[in-house]
């Protein structure tokens, strides 16, 4: 007993100096005094039973150890300032010089605190090796220890640019909300013992007092923010690489037989990416990630670039004795501009006179001179209009969806 007395007047002489004037001897009469042996921690510590306790708590946030997205799972670390009075439990500076004495928590009542989301087990707060501070007046204080798994709904629209919403809950399990009330003093979480996290950012914590089926509860609630850095570096700047480099299959040489292997290729990391991002994500299909749906196009388009890049091949290699559609014939011209020089020449016969050939054949219809622009156009010709066509739709579509899908993620708060 003399030990124990030594090692608590170490601990906490700062707090009590009347406690020098008090022996081992005097603390162990006053253990064993009335005030102890008639108390019994299973009364509720009230006078009148049926009065309602009001539970004080504070919570201090330590850290946010892991947030799973795929489990729906909010893992943190803090602890919880417990208060209340204990009107049965109160002594005069007669019985006792000492202001507060620390005694286990197992000895006393206690509110039995319970977490109620969470995920592991529905167990009481607190530990045998805990202690509980008692004021001469009754007012209990008992730091809790909360090392939590807790569920929390998961949004991942705007992955990887989301913002998540857990709620940590605490109950006086067994107790209805007129015999123990928990009360916040504070309207945040203390975060003064609070290490950052380097994947998410705790922008706001708010505390609510909820009744629910005639129990009091006391709610957490953690705002969270996710560092994008991570994902933006790793996955988003990739995938619009790959987007980009996606139509350059256009701009690759017809004879070089590389044409569709590239297209397959890009098509094949595209799909290694879906992969990878989706398995960062839960596999839920209510709120699916704007990511997801942008991954897919782009996969989609990728798809598109091989059938196109077949068919262009099949235009190129196309056999030059099977004519050429007269109406492709215009539309060649049309896009690759001949027709805009050739109206260039009519509009200004001057340079185009001096040609001696022409008074030749000058008796040919009028309709042969119009068409001497679709003249040398053949399958290759077609075929590369067609690249360029394909290769400049593919490069507005990538930027498009790109900025369609990456802009709302990014400025989504
Ligand atoms: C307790 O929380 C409520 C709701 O957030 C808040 O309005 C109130 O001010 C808080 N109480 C104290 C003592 O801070």
């Amino acid at each position: 007993m003399a030990n124990k007395y030594l090692l608590f007047l170490c601990m906490f002489n700062t707090f009590f100096v009347p406690i020098l004037s008090q022996s081992s001897d005097d603390f162990k009469n006053f253990l064993d005094s009335s005030t102890f042996t008639s108390y019994n921690k299973k009364i509720f510590p009230k006078e009148q039973q049926t009065n309602k306790l009001t539970v004080y708590m504070k919570f201090y946030l330590i850290a946010i150890t892991n947030f799973d997205e795929i489990a729906g799972q909010l893992e943190l670390v803090g602890f919880i300032d417990v208060s209340w009075t204990n009107d049965l439990l109160t002594w005069t500076t007669n019985t006792n010089p000492m202001t507060e004495i620390l005694l286990p928590q197992d000895n006393f009542w206690k509110p039995s605190l319970v977490l109620s989301n969470s995920v592991e087990s529905l167990e009481e707060l607190g530990h045998t090796s805990y202690k509980m501070r008692i004021k001469r007046d009754g007012v209990h204080t008992w730091t809790v220890g909360v090392v939590s798994k807790t569920g929390c709904p998961v949004d991942v629209s705007y992955y990887p640019f989301d913002t998540q919403s857990c709620k940590v809950k605490f109950t006086p399990w067994g107790y209805y909300d007129n015999q123990v009330f928990l009360e916040n003093t504070t309207n945040v979480i203390d975060l003064t013992y609070f290490q950052t996290n380097v994947e998410w950012d705790l922008t706001a914590t708010t505390v609510d007092q909820e009744t629910f089926n005639s129990a009091a509860y006391l709610t957490y609630t953690l705002t969270m923010k996710r560092r994008p850095g991570y994902f933006l570096i790793n996955m988003v700047i990739p995938i619009v690489i790959l987007g980009l480099l996606n139509g350059l299959v256009f701009l690759l040489p017809a004879d070089s037989g590389e044409r569709v292997g590239y297209a397959v290729t890009a098509f094949l990391t595209f799909a290694v990416f879906l992969t990878m991002v989706s398995e960062n994500l839960p596999q839920a299909s209510q709120p699916m990630s704007l990511l997801c749906y942008f991954l897919t196009l782009m996969l989609v388009m990728s798809a598109l670039s091989t059938i196109i890049t077949i068919m262009t091949l099949r235009v190129y290699h196309q056999d030059e004795s099977i004519e050429i559609p007269k109406w492709l014939k215009h539309l060649t011209s049309f896009l690759t501009c001949r027709k805009c020089k050739k109206w260039r020449n009519d509009m200004d016969p001057p340079e185009i006179e001096p040609d001696p050939t022409e008074e030749i054949d000058i008796d040919t219809p009028p309709m042969y001179n119009y068409d001497y622009d679709l003249d040398d156009i053949q399958w290759k010709t077609v075929g590369e209009l067609l690249d360029w066509f394909f290769f400049i739709m593919f490069l507005i579509g990538t930027i498009t969806v790109a900025v369609f899908f990456l802009v709302p993620l990014a400025t989504a708060a």
